[in-house]
């Protein structure tokens, strides 16, 4: 996959486990997924945006963009005023773009800079 196999990573099944409960949108293109992305619930207000990723023969042409506004949309209709996520580092512009506001201080992640970032969501 785009977001762990280049890092040498596998999903552990704690990991897996945890996924149960989360959101999972794909977009696809007849029988090809060509983006994912998971909501995981932290609250009754807040959810966290994972593993966010477009193929790579498919990015650069608004898929990205189109598929975090429905992600924002499906938690606004779960009631959801709030979207957070943990960005890497070369993805930061991405989310400025769509309006998300960096946080906090910088981190490592799976081995890589990332940032908090979030955005409040109005109806
Ligand atoms: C980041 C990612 C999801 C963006 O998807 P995409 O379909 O290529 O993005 P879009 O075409 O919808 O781009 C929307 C806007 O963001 C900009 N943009 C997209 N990726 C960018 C990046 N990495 N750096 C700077 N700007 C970026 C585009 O130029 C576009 O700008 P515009 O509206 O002014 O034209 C995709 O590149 C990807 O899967 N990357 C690898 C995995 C990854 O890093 N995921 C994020 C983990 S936090």
């Amino acid at each position: 996959m785009i977001l762990r196999k280049p890092l040498g990573l596998v999903f552990t099944s704690d990991e897996l486990a945890l996924e149960h409960n989360e959101i999972h949108l794909i977009g696809k293109e007849d029988t090809t997924i060509v983006c994912t992305l998971q909501l995981r619930p932290i609250n009754l207000h807040t959810v966290q945006m994972r593993q966010v990723a477009v193929d790579e023969s498919y990015q650069s042409k608004g898929i990205g963009r189109e598929l975090v506004e429905y992600c924002e949309q499906v938690a606004l209709d779960g009631k959801y005023n709030e979207i957070i996520l943990h960005a890497r580092e070369t993805a930061i512009e991405f989310y400025l773009k769509l309006g998300y506001e960096l946080y906090g201080e910088p981190f490592t992640e799976v081995g890589i800079p990332h940032r908090n970032m979030r955005k409040f969501l109005h109806t």
